[in-house]
């Protein structure tokens, strides 16, 4: 099992995309049972509220529905899961504000793993929701060729179970 954490501020917009974006790419992949995906924000600003309305409706127009509901990033989460996924330098910084600089080596922005390497821009400002999705999703394509790359035998061992 490979555990991955979406993050950003709110977690009501970026991170609850990319875990639902994610999901079916991994789900069409066939490799559900070997991923354990979720999404968190670094503020406590929005826990208990669900996704974004401009952000799902995004997510449904390219039929990816499905929901979250904000939660705030703890140390434990960090400790707990392989992958660190979060959107900007800022995420990056707060995240490792968190951990006290440890588990550096599993916190990744996710645009780092592109050929673009970059921020991805928060669209509770920019407004920009397609843009958004659109950074999410060629982030996602290229984490999980990354993490298939890198987890062969574990994802070969679930496949076979
Ligand atoms: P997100 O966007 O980090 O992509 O979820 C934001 C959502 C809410 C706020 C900031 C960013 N806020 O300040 O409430």
């Amino acid at each position: 099992m490979i555990s991955v954490t979406f993050v950003c501020l709110g977690n009501i917009c970026r991170s609850p995309t990319a875990e639902l974006v994610f999901k079916k790419m991994v789900e069409e992949r066939g490799l559900s049972l070997s991923f354990d995906i979720t999404s968190y924000g670094t503020s406590d600003e929005e826990e208990g509220n669900p996704v974004y309305p401009p952000s799902k409706k995004t997510l449904e127009a390219h039929g990816i529905y499905g929901g979250h509901t904000a939660k705030q990033l703890t140390l434990r989460d960090v400790v707990n899961n392989d992958y660190i996924l979060v959107m900007d330098s800022q995420n990056l910084l707060d995240v490792l504000r968190l951990t006290g600089g440890k588990y550096g080596e599993k916190i990744f922005k996710l645009c780092s793993f592109t050929k673009n390497p970059r921020d991805i821009a928060d669209p509770w400002y920019t407004r920009d929701f397609e843009r958004a999705f659109a950074e999410i999703t060629e982030g996602c394509r290229a984490f999980l060729e990354y993490v298939i790359k890198n987890n062969r035998g574990a994802l070969e061992y679930d496949a076979r179970h």
